[in-house]
Order: structure tokens, then sequence, then C-alpha cells
């Protein structure tokens, strides 16, 4: 091990590669889920998506990460988050402990020169600062291990630091400790830095001789210290940013915590006024501009983008989606994966999803669903409507009860409705049909073949009865 990367090795380069490790294997069995733990989602996204792009901040030369329990499902979480690049996972096939997952992992290593950043998987709240600090003490102290530890007030369930007149000595897990030891407030965060080479030769000691009969990776900095090896402890204040996710009930606190400062945020930087603070559901990732107004029991989901001065009402739901200014969202509208440009109006009790598509001025109103269509500048369609893969002009009125016939059963067909057009109450548009700019299709149609610009077809079949440019005309 110790031929590779000579050049490395000299003390006048203290510069070692950083690489990252997380675990991530487990089911986590007090969640009581089918589900693996770090699937389990956090502001909208898996707890393994948290600490994967925590980790990422950090730039490491690779970021390994030990799958198990659903694996493919927990890669495409972490993938989905960081790409394929600088990634590598590793399969445990058999959860035997923290300890035996890092040793599954030894073969990705590249460089047994380098400092290794372990990680747990269910930590979500971890920040770059903390880690770039315990980083920072590791290499400062010239340690094999360091241990981020921190005080709880209720430590059940973590490992305890246990020293001897302020020195470290070994770290005891829960399950194993003897009363006493079980007082000791000062736990192990799992989350650590350790020298490649020593992690991996430490580990080779450790034994299942414990009350779980599991390989602990906590065995390790005990082994290097009998060693004569360097263990350093950086002890973290904040409990809660390093505390772990065990409990669906652990999951719902920090879920709490993390909506009531993303929303403190937006008011207090951002500007945005909340009716409601405690009912408003918004994702760290969203932007909302100022002087936005979010009624109650509002969801905003995702990268959504709020602009100016909107106004969002009660029970809507907005998600990856984009709005412009000045938009009014009225109460129980769902927006999904769509664009919503300036000066629009929206609802009560609308639907857009699919790429959906509305130019400044446009107003879609009550009960109307919009899929995969786009409603062009100043056009509106106010009632009972669906509007699906049609793209719309502008300065067009939709009457209500409209309805796009895009599914002949087995294919979806396109509505195409130019500028200036009226369609009257009740029109069936059985696509693909195109509706000329200027047309006008009289209530109660069936429109089953194109509509020349200028005309107004009645009827069911629709059937042209006027020339309505030449009757202007003369
Ligand atoms: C672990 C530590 C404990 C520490 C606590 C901090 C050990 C033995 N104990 O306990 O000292 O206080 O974290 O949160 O390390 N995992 C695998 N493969 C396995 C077992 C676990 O990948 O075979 C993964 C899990 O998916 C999880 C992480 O390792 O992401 C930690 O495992 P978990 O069972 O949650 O350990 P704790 O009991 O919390
Ligand atoms: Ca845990």
């Amino acid at each position: 091990m110790t031929s590779f990367f000579p050049h490395l090795m000299t003390r006048a380069n203290p510069e070692k590669p950083l690489e990252v490790l997380i675990l991530a294997a487990g089911l986590g069995r007090r969640m009581k889920s089918n589900r693996a733990k770090v699937l389990h989602e956090l502001g909208g996204r898996p707890l393994i998506a948290h600490v994967s792009r925590t980790a990422a901040r950090l730039d490491p030369s690779r970021i390994h990460v030990v799958v198990g329990y659903q694996a493919d499902e927990v890669r495409g979480a972490v993938e989905n988050e960081l790409g394929t690049e600088k990634v590598a996972f590793i399969h445990q096939s058999e959860q035997r402990g923290t300890g035996d997952a890092v040793m599954v992992a030894r073969p990705s290593f590249e460089s047994s020169q380098s400092t290794i950043l372990i990680l747990s998987g269910d930590v979500p709240l971890i920040k770059l600062e903390t880690l770039r600090a315990l980083h920072d003490k590791h290499r400062a102290q010239r340690a094999d291990c360091t241990i981020l530890t921190v005080r709880f007030e209720n430590p059940t369930g973590y490992g305890r630091i246990i020293r001897d007149d302020g020195k470290f000595l070994k770290i005891i897990e829960q399950k194993d400790a003897a009363e006493e030891e079980r007082s000791i407030r000062e736990i192990n965060a799992g989350i650590y830095c350790f020298e490649a080479r020593a992690l991996f030769s430490a580990l080779e000691d450790v034994k299942p001789t414990n009350n779980q009969g599991e390989y602990y990776l906590t065995d390790v900095p005990a082994i290097l210290s009998q060693r004569g090896q360097k263990v350093a402890t950086y002890e973290h204040r904040d409990a809660r940013e390093v505390s772990g996710i065990n409990t669906r009930a652990e999951l719902a606190e920090f879920e709490n915590l993390l909506r009531r400062s993303t929303i403190r945020r937006l008011m207090l930087d951002g500007g945005v006024t909340f009716i409601d603070p405690s009912h408003a559901y918004v994702s760290d990732e969203a932007q909302i501009g100022q002087d936005c107004v979010i009624h109650p029991d509002v969801q905003i989901e995702g990268k959504s983008v709020i602009g100016e001065a909107c106004e969002i009402h009660h029970g809507a739901r907005i998600s990856n989606s984009h709005l412009g200014n000045r938009v009014v969202v009225k109460d129980h509208c769902v927006i999904i994966d769509s664009n919503i440009a300036d000066d629009c109006a929206v609802g009560p009790f609308a639907h857009l999803r699919m790429n959906s598509q509305m130019e400044e001025r446009s107003v879609v109103g009550n009960f109307v669903e919009v899929k995969k269509s786009r409603i062009g500048r100043g056009t509106k369609s106010m009632h009972l409507t669906y509007l699906g893969d049609a793209t719309i002009g502008e300065e067009t009125n939709i009457g209500a009860g409209t309805v796009t016939c895009n599914y002949d059963g087995k294919l979806k067909h396109p509505t195409i409705i130019e500028d200036h057009v009226r369609i009257g109450s009740d029109t069936m548009l059985v696509a693909p049909v195109r509706v000329g700019s200027g047309a006008v299709t009289a209530a109660g149609s069936v429109v089953t073949e194109d509509v020349p610009p200028d005309t107004l077809v009645a009827g069911v079949p629709a059937k042209v009865k006027k020339n309505l440019k030449m009757k202007k005309g003369s």
C-alpha cells in the first residue's frame, strides 16, 4: 500500500487528496418502513440528497457511497443530485455494521494517502462550514482520526465519547454502555476524518464482539489510539445540526425546523408577506420575489421561482413552476411544471400541468385544466374547460365548457387556435384541428374540420355559416 503515489508521501506536501465516504446501506428499522431511511424526504428531497449536496460543496476528489438496501433507488437519488462523474457506488450486500460498510468500500479508494471524510446518509442538516472546520482541525493536528462530537441534553441512542483525564479513550455504543457511561453527554456524531491508511489498517482488527454482533466503525479510534496514533476530537456547538434522523417523529421535527427557517429567511431577507407563517409550506430551493403575499395553506415545491408582487391565495400548490411578476393565483389551484408570465391570473380551482405556458395577461379561470398547452397574450379561458395539447394565440376567448378532444383512444392530437378567435360555449374541438384567426365557433359546435380565418362555424358537425370579413367589409 505504501508504494502508491510516493510523490505525495513527503512531508513537504501536506495537501492530501480529500475523499468523502457516505454510509447509506441500512434500512433504518426505527423508521418502521419498507423504504430505506435515506430515501425518506426532508424538504421534498431524499435525506441522502441533502448529505450528497453538502459533501460535493467541499469539492472532494471523489465521493463514495455505500449502498445496500434499495441500492438502485439510493443510487438514483444520489445521481439525481450529483450526476455520475466523481461518484462511486459500493454495494454492501449484508448490513453487518458501519465498520463492515467502510471495509467493503476499501477497494474504491484510489490513494492510500487520502484523507477520508466519513458521513452518514441520515444526518441531513450538517453544514459545509462544520465539515470544513473538522477537516481543518484534522490537518492542523496532523491526526490520523478526528471525531466530530457534540453534547446532547439527552444522548440516548448515540455512541458516547469515553475520556480519561480529558484524553480520548474510546467510543462506546449505547447498547454496550454501562450505567455510568450512559450518563456521558458527549456523543459521537458519526462524522469523522481519517487518514486512509490508518483507517483500513485498524479496521482489520475490528471484531463483532458486541451486543449487536456488528463490526463497529466506532471501534477504530480506540485501536488507533492504542497503537500510538493520533486521535483528535472536534466538538461542535449546534447539537441539532449533527443529529441523525432515526424515527418519523424526528423527521417531522426536522421538516418543521427547515420550513420555519426557510419562511423566516423569505420574510426577513426576501420581503415576502406570509399571512400565517405557521401554515405555509415552501421548499428551501424555491425563490419568491419581494412583495409577494402568500396566504395560508399554500405549498410551493421544488425549484419554483415566483416573481415580484404576486398573490398566492389559500390552498394553492405550485410545484417546479415559474411565475412572472404580479401573477394572481386564486384559491385551490394546482400548478405543476408550468410557466406563467407577468400579469396573468389563475383560478380559483384551476389545474396547469406538463409544461403549460401562459403568456402575459392571459387568464385561466374556474375549473379549467390546462395540459401541455400554450395560451397566448391576453387570451382568456374563464370557466369549466379542458385545454390539452393546444396552442392558442393572442387575445382569444375560450367559452365556458370548451373541450379539446385530444385523444382518439390511441394517440394524442394537437389543437391550434390562432389570434382573436372566439370559441363559443360548449365547443368540442376534435383534434387534430386548427381554428384560423378571427374565426368564431357558435355555442355547442362540434368542430371536426379546420376552420378558415374569419369565418363563423356552427352545428354538429360544425359547418361554415358566414364569412365574417366579407360582412364587415360590405
Ligand atoms: C452510529 C454510530 C454512533 C453514533 C451515531 C451518530 C456506529 C456503530 N455507531 O450509530 O456511535 O453516535 O451513528 O448518528 O457506527 N450503515 C451501513 N451499513 C451497515 C450499517 C449502517 O451503510 O452495515 C449506514 C446506515 O445506513 C446509516 C449509517 O451507516 O446511514 C449509520 O448507521 P446507523 O445504524 O444509523 O448507526 P447509529 O445506530 O445511528
Ligand atoms: Ca443513525
